[in-house]
C-alpha cells in the first residue's frame, strides 16, 4: 500500500470523516465528475454527447464494459436483455403477498432480492459466465418487476413483456398498457424517458453505488448488492429527492403560502424545509444533468400539451435560488432531479414510482462499479473504522442493585 492509509495503520491513528466527504473507498475508471466545473463524463465520453448522440442501452453497455460496443456487439447485448424480460411464474405470485398500496420501491428491492432464491446458478462473484448471467437477468427483469409493481399498485392486471420491443418502449407498455388492447408506445416519450435513464446510469460514490460496493465486498452476490443499493436509494436525501421534489411543489400550489414565503422557511430552516431538488455533495456548480433535464421538461411537455402549473412553480423557485445569497454561498444548484419529477408526472407516473425509475436508470452503473470492485485484486472487505465515545469500563450490576 501507499499513502495515508498505511501511515496511519502502523501509528494506530484513524481518520474521523462523517458522511466520507474527504475519503476515496476505491479507484475506479467509470465515471469522472468534476464538481466546481460541473462536468460529469462516463467512461470518458461528456454526458452531452451521451445525451444528444447516444441510447439507454449503449450507455449500459459502455459502462459495464468500459468501450461504446460496435454494431454487432450491440445487437447481440440487447437480444441477450430481451431473452431474459420475463419473470419466473412463481415471483409473478410473489407480488401478490404485498398489500395493494405497497410502495413499489420495497416491493423492487425485495423482488431483486428474491432473484437469488430464483437464480442460483448464477450467484458466483467469482465465476465470469455467472455475472454475464446476472447481469442480463438483472438488466432484463429489473423493467418487468418495475411495471409489475406500478400494476399491483394500481390493480391492473400485469402483462407480460414483448420482446419484439426494447428495453423502453417494452418498460412503457407493461406500465401503461392494456392487455385486452393493442398499445402503441409514444415514441417522444419513449425518448424522453430514454434520456433520463442515460442521465441516471451512473455517478460514482453515491449513496446507492458505495452500498452495492459495501454489501459487495463482503462477497455477496450481484442480486442481494443490487438489492441494497435500491433500499439505499429509496432515501429523501438521496434517489427518493424526486418524488419529494413534485410533493413539495403540490404543496406550494395547494397552500396558502405564496413562492416567497416557501423560500423564507427555507431560509430559515424552518422544521428542516430544504429546497429539495437542490444542493449535492460534490456539485458546486449547476449539475450539468439539471441542465439537460430542465430542456427536456420544455420540450416533452409541449410535446404531450401538459405544460402544468408545477414547471411554473419549479422555474420560479430556481430563479430566486439562482439570485439569492443563502444559496449562492451554499453554492446551492439544481440537482438532476428539480425537474425529472414533472416529466415523470406528464408521462402518467404516479409519484410513488419516480424513484423506482431513478433506479431502473441507475441500474448498469451498480453493476459496473460492482463488477468493477470484485475484479480489483485491491478490493477488501469494506470496514470501516470508528471512533468509541461511550462509556469506560465498568462493572455489570444485578438488576435489583439498578
Ligand atoms: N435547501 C436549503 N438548504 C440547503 C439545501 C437545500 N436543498 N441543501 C443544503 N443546504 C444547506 C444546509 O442547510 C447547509 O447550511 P449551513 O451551512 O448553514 O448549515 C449547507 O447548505 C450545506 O449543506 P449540507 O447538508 O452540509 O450538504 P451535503 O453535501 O451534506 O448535502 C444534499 C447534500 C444531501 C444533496 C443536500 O443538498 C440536500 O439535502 N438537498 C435536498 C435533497 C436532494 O435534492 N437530494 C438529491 C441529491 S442528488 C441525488 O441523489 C440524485
Amino acid at each position: 500500500g501507499f499513502g495515508i492509509g498505511s501511515l496511519l495503520k502502523e501509528t494506530g491513528l484513524v481518520t474521523l470523516d462523517s458522511g466520507f466527504t474527504n475519503t476515496a473507498s476505491c479507484t475506479s475508471s467509470v465515471t469522472y465528475i468534476d464538481g466546481d466545473q460541473g462536468i460529469l463524463r462516463y467512461r470518458g465520453y461528456p454526458i452531452e454527447q451521451l445525451a444528444e448522440k447516444s441510447t439507454f442501452i449503449e450507455v449500459a453497455y459502455l459502462l459495464i464494459y468500459g468501450e461504446l460496443p460496435t454494431a454487432t456487439q450491440l445487437e447481440a447485448f440487447s437480444g441477450r436483455i430481451q431473452r431474459h424480460t420475463l419473470l419466473h411464474e412463481d415471483l409473478k405470485r410473489f407480488f401478490d403477498g404485498f398489500p395493494r398500496d405497497a410502495h413499489p420501491m420495497p416491493v423492487l428491492s425485495s423482488a431483486v432480492s428474491a432473484l437469488s432464491t430464483f437464480y442460483q446458478d448464477s450467484l458466483n462473484p467469482f465465476d465470469d459466465e455467472q455475472v454475464e448471467l446476472s447481469t442480463f437477468r438483472l438488466l432484463a427483469k429489473l423493467p418487468t418487476i418495475a411495471a409489475y409493481a406500478h400494476r399491483k399498485s394500481l390493480g391492473q392486471p400485469l402483462l407480460y413483456p414483448d420482446n419484439r420491443l426494447g428495453l423502453v418502449e417494452n418498460f412503457l407498455r407493461m406500465s401503461f398498457g392494456n392487455p385486452a388492447e393493442d398499445y402503441e408506445v409514444d415514441p417522444a416519450t419513449a425518448k424522453a424517458l430514454d434520456l433520463l435513464f442515460i442521465l441516471h446510469a451512473d455517478h460514482e460514490q453515491n449513496c446507492s453505488t458505495s452500498t452495492v460496493r459495501l454489501v459487495g465486498s463482503g462477497q455477496a452476490n450481484l442480486f442481494a448488492s443490487v438489492s441494497a443499493g435500491i433500499h439505499a436509494l429509496s432515501g429523501p436525501l438521496h434517489g427518493g429527492a424526486n418524488s419529494a421534489v413534485l410533493d413539495m411543489l403540490e404543496g406550494i400550489r395547494t397552500s396558502d403560502d405564496d413562492v416567497d414565503t416557501f423560500m423564507t422557511k427555507v431560509k430559515n430552516k424552518e422544521k428542516g424545509v430544504r429546497l429539495m431538488g437542490f444542493g449535492h455533495r460534490v456539485y458546486k456548480n449547476y449539475d450539468p444533468r439539471a441542465a439537460l433535464v430542465k430542456k427536456t421538461a420544455d420540450q416533452i411537455l409541449e410535446k404531450l400539451g401538459k405544460r402544468d402549473e408545477m414547471l411554473d412553480i419549479a422555474m420560479r423557485l430556481e430563479e430566486i435560488a439562482l439570485n439569492d445569497d443563502y444559496f449562492i454561498e451554499r453554492k446551492l444548484y439544481p440537482n438532476v432531479d428539480f425537474y425529472t419529477g414533472i416529466i415523470y408526472k406528464a408521462m402518467g407516473f404516479p409519484t410513488k414510482m419516480f424513484t423506482v425509475l431513478f433506479a431502473l436508470g441507475r441500474l448498469p452503473g451498480w453493476i459496473a462499479q460492482w463488477r468493477e470492485m470484485i475484479a480489483d485484486p485491491a478490493t477488501k472487505i469494506g470496514r470501516p473504522r470508528q471512533v468509541y465515545v461511550g462509556s469506560p469500563e465498568r462493572d455489570y450490576l444485578a438488576l435489583d442493585q439498578r
